[in-house]
C-alpha cells in the first residue's frame, strides 16, 4: 500500500510542478486535501474516526500517512457496487435493481454529478486526468460512507453538514428512509426532495450513519470514463468491490439521446435532414472518442487482469431489456448479493417479465421489438457515421452492422448478435 501511494504522491507532486502556472491542480486540490484539522463537526460516536481517505494530497504529503485503520480490510462482509455506464442505456433503470433491494442496500445515484459540475465550473475544459482522480476518490469515500469529500463539490456548500441540494436525493431509498428524514424546514428549497415521505434538508451526519447500518453499497455513475483510473479503487483492501459496465448499441444511444437531449444534438438533426455528414467533425470526434473509451474499459475487464479477477462484468442493455429478470439475478449472482424477493418484485413490477414457477425466467412480450425500436427513429446515414467511427466497440459487443437502408428497418432481420461474456 505505501508503495502505491508514494508512487501517487510522486505523480501527484510532478503535476504540481507542471501546472503551478495555470493554478489548476490548486484549485481542484483546495477541494480534494482533507485534513484533520479542518474537520468542524464531531463525528458520531459509532463513526470510526474517519476523514476522507483522501490521497491526493497537493502539498505530496500524506496528512494521514500513519493512520493504520485507514488501510484495514473490511471485516464486515460489506460488498460494493459500482455501476459503470453511458448516458441513455439505462443505468437508472439497472440500478433499481439495487436500490430496490430492501433495507440492507444504501444506493447512490450519479454522486459525482456534483464533482463533474463544479471541476466544469473552475476550468474552461475540466481536465480529464484531473476528473478521474476526483472521481475515484468520491467514489472511494463513499463506499467507506464518507460525504465530506464530496461536501466540498456540493454547491452551494452544506452547512454543518446540512444541504438541500444532494442531487437526485428522491432516488435513493436509503437517503429518504425515516431514520434519514429530518423535519421539514420551511422556506427551504428542495429541488430533489424525497417522495416517499416529507423530509427536510439532508443531514449528512445520518446519511453517513444509514451508510453503515447497511451492509451492501451500491453507486451507479455515467461520468467515469475510463475503467483503469478505477485501478486504485478496486485495489482498496477496505471494499469488496465489484464493477458492472452497462453498455448498449451506439446507434440506439445516439437516436435515444438526438431526442432526450434535443438541443444539444441539433448538429445530428440537421445532418439527419441534409444528408451530408462531415466526418472530421468534433461532434463525429466525440462519438468515435465516446466508443472508444467504452471499448477499452470492456477489453481491459474482458482480459481479466489480476486486479479486476471476480471482479468484473459486462452487461448488454439489449439483453437486461429482454431478459430483465434472469439478467437481474446473474447480475445479484456475480455481486455475492442475495436477490430478495423485494427486488424481484420491483424488476416484475416495472418490466412485465414473467416468472415460471420452475425458475426459469420467460422473457418479455414483444421485447425484441422495443429493444430494436431505434431502427425506425433514426436515418440511415447517421446509421453509416455510428458504423463507421464505433465500428470495433460494436463488433465487440455483437452489434451487427446494417449495409442498407433496407436491412435498418426490416423487422425480420435482427441487429443484434447472441453473445455471452464470460467471467471468473
Ligand atoms: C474503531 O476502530 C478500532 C480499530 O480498528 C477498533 O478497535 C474499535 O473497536 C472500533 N470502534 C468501533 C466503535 O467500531
Ligand atoms: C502519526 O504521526 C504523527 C506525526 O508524525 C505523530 O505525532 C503521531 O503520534 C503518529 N501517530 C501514530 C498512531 O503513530
Ligand atoms: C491535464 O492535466 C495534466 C496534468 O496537469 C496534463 O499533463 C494534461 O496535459 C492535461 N490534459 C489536458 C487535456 O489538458
Ligand atoms: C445531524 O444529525 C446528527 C446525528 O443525529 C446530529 O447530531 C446533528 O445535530 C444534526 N445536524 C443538525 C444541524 O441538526
Ligand atoms: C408482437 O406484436 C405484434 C404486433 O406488433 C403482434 O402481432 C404479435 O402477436 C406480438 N407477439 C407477441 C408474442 O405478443
Ligand atoms: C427482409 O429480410 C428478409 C430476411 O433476410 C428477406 O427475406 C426479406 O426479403 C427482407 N424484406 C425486405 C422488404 O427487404
Amino acid at each position: 500500500m505505501r508503495n502505491k501511494y508514494a508512487i501517487l504522491v510522486i505523480c501527484i507532486v510532478a503535476l504540481v510542478i507542471i501546472e503551478k502556472e495555470n493554478n489548476i491542480i490548486s484549485r481542484v486540490s483546495e477541494k480534494l486535501t482533507l485534513k484533520q484539522t479542518t474537520q468542524t463537526a464531531e463525528p458520531p460516536s459509532f463513526y470510526n474516526g474517519s476523514s476522507a481517505p483522501v490521497v491526493m494530497d497537493y502539498d505530496g504529503e500524506m496528512s494521514e500517512e500513519n493512520a493504520t485503520w485507514l488501510l484495514e480490510p473490511d471485516q464486515g462482509g460489506h460488498k460494493h457496487i459500482l455501476l459503470l455506464a453511458a448516458t441513455r442505456t439505462g443505468s437508472s433503470f439497472v440500478g433499481e435493481f439495487f436500490n430496490q433491494l430492501g433495507s440492507n442496500m444504501f444506493y447512490l445515484f450519479e454522486p459525482l454529478w456534483h464533482v463533474e459540475r463544479m471541476l466544469s465550473q473552475d476550468m474552461d475544459i475540466p481536465n480529464a486526468t484531473v476528473s478521474s482522480l476526483a472521481y475515484r476518490d468520491v467514489l472511494l469515500s463513499l463506499f467507506l460512507c464518507d460525504f465530506t469529500l464530496l461536501e466540498r463539490f456540493i454547491s452551494p456548500s452544506p452547512q454543518e453538514h446540512i444541504t438541500p441540494a444532494l442531487f437526485r436525493r428522491e432516488s435513493s431509498m436509503a437517503l429518504c428512509e425515516e431514520q434519514v428524514c429530518t423535519p421539514v424546514v420551511k422556506d427551504v428549497f428542495e429541488r430533489y426532495h424525497c417522495k416517499t415521505r416529507r423530509c427536510g434538508p439532508l443531514n449528512l451526519t445520518l446519511a453517513t450513519m444509514a451508510c453503515f447500518s447497511k451492509k451492501y453499497r451500491a453507486i451507479k455513475s455515467v461520468r467515469v470514463r475510463q475503467l483503469e483510473t478505477l485501478r486504485l479503487l478496486v485495489e482498496d483492501p477496505r471494499l469488496d468491490i465489484k464493477v458492472i459496465q452497462l453498455v448498449r448499441d451506439p446507434r440506439a444511444i445516439l437516436a435515444s439521446r438526438m431526442v432526450a437531449f434535443s438541443s444539444k444534438y441539433q448538429t445530428w438533426k440537421s445532418w439527419a435532414i441534409n444528408g451530408e455528414v462531415p466526418i472530421e467533425d468534433e461532434e463525429v470526434k466525440r462519438l468515435q472518442g465516446n466508443c472508444h473509451q467504452i471499448r477499452m474499459s470492456a477489453e481491459l475487464g474482458l482480459s481479466r487482469p489480476d486486479w479486476l479477477e471476480n471482479r468484473y462484468m459486462l452487461v448488454r442493455y439489449e439483453d437486461i431489456a429482454r431478459y430483465p429478470m434472469q439478467k437481474a439475478a446473474e447480475m445479484y449472482r456475480f455481486t455475492g448479493i442475495p436477490f430478495t424477493s423485494q427486488a424481484r418484485e420491483w424488476i416484475l413490477k416495472n418490466t412485465h417479465a414473467s416468472e415460471i414457477t420452475s425458475g426459469v425466467y420467460s422473457t418479455q412480450k414483444n421485447s425484441s421489438e422495443q429493444v430494436e425500436k431505434w431502427r425506425f427513429s433514426i436515418p440511415f446515414n447517421l446509421v453509416q457515421v455510428v458504423q463507421d467511427v464505433c465500428g470495433p466497440t460494436m463488433e465487440l459487443f455483437g452489434y451487427k452492422f446494417a449495409d442498407s437502408e433496407q436491412t435498418l428497418v426490416n423487422k425480420s432481420v435482427s441487429l443484434l448478435e447472441e453473445k455471452q461474456f464470460t467471467f471468473s
